[in-house]
């Protein structure tokens, strides 16, 4: 079996088509949509427009680009959620009426466990079972990885999701959205240490990141009624302090996790591991515990349709197949322990 699959990934403000025969990704073509940029987040009825306009293209652009023939491919695979009900339609239908019309197989694939499996795209990849921290703009969950496609949430946000509580203060800071890049820009130039935020204490395995939202916020409104200058004077500082707390409020539960689990091999997902403060913090802790650590590259890392294929293939080899009665789920859930 040498399965050649397209994958469709349109559940938020990416885009994305990618091609992938026997297991590798042949490319991965994003289109963003600035769109969002002006009104501070993701417009739900914009983005399923310019869905709908770009999928067209970057799915021509896929076939082209590798060579394809569309009636070669075995398999069409899509995004089924979780995400925006809207821009899933359009990547569901889009890839319900190609298969239709050519008479091949549909696959669906789970959001988040597509952003787990991008670990699998390239080498070296980890064995199992491995400790996933899965960090993007909806969700903030640790899951123990048995397999391809057996997976355990045992924790996960109780509220905001890490890169929704970047994306809010990057707002609160007046940066455009998405600010979770642009706080890890400015934190580089910015002493850590400088402000404080509180972290929160939630039992077990969960996060909460919605007390540090706040806190930010009235800790910037006290100071720009003293200074209305505070936030261009300081906006180093005030991105690299947030930032360390964020970070070290994920280490935190990961450090837990490793503790309760005995899973001795990390790894990283979803938008947010594309952090560099992030990224450095597990590498350090990682390495001075001896434990293998994983992090995908960064155009694996946001939203792409790269690691939707490599959800499919594995959903491919294991003949889990979807109808075309299938609808897209904006609220789609991973399995969750019930500890
Ligand atoms: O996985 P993703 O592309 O989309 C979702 O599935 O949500 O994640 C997007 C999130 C956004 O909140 C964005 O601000 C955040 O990832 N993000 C970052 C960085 N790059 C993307 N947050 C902090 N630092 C970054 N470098
Ligand atoms: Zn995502």
């Amino acid at each position: 079996m040498h399965p050649l699959i397209l994958a469709i990934e349109s559940s938020c403000d990416e885009t994305s088509a990618a091609l992938i025969r026997n297991g590798k990704v042949l490319n991965n073509i994003i289109a963003s949509q600035r769109i969002h940029e002006q009104f501070g987040g993701v417009v739900p009825e914009l983005a399923s427009r310019a869905h709908q306009q770009n999928i067209w293209r970057v799915v021509d652009q896929a076939l082209r680009e590798a060579n394809v023939d569309v009636h070669d491919l075995d398999a069409i695979a899509f995004t089924r959620g979780p995400g925006l009900l809207g821009s899933l339609l359009v990547g569901a239908s889009f890839a319900k009426g190609l298969a239709l019309g050519l008479g091949k197989p549909l696959l669906d694939v789970h959001h988040m466990q597509a952003h787990v499996l991008a670990h699998f795209i390239d080498d070296p990849v980890p064995s199992f079972p491995f400790l996933c921290l899965t960090v993007s703009g909806g969700h903030t969950q640790l899951v123990v990885v048995r397999n391809h496609l057996d997976m355990e949430v045992i924790g996960e946000t109780r509220d905001d999701a890490v890169g929704e509580a970047f994306d809010k203060a990057a707002k609160i800071l007046g940066l455009p959205y998405p600010g979770g890049p642009l706080i890890d820009r400015y934190a580089q130039e910015g002493n850590p240490k400088r402000f404080s935020f509180p972290g929160a204490d939630i039992p077990g395995l969960d996060f909460s990141f919605s007390g540090i939202k706040t806190a930010f916020l009235y800790f910037l409104r006290d100071q720009v009624a003293v200074n209305p200058n505070f936030i261009a004077e300081n906006l180093a500082d005030i991105c690299a302090s947030l930032q360390r707390q964020l970070v070290n409020m994920l280490m935190q539960k990961l450090r837990k996790a490793v503790r309760e689990t005995g899973i001795r091999q990390v790894a990283l997902a979803g938008g947010v591991s594309a952090n560099r403060g992030l990224r450095a913090a597990v590498h350090e802790w990682t390495s001075s515990e001896n434990i293998p650590c994983f992090v995908p590259e960064l155009q694996y890392c946001t939203d792409n349709a790269a690691m939707i294929a490599m959800a499919a293939h594995f959903k491919y080899l294991a003949g889990e197949f979807a109808d075309l009665t299938v609808a897209p789920l904006a609220g789609m859930e991973m399995e969750r322990s019930s500890a």
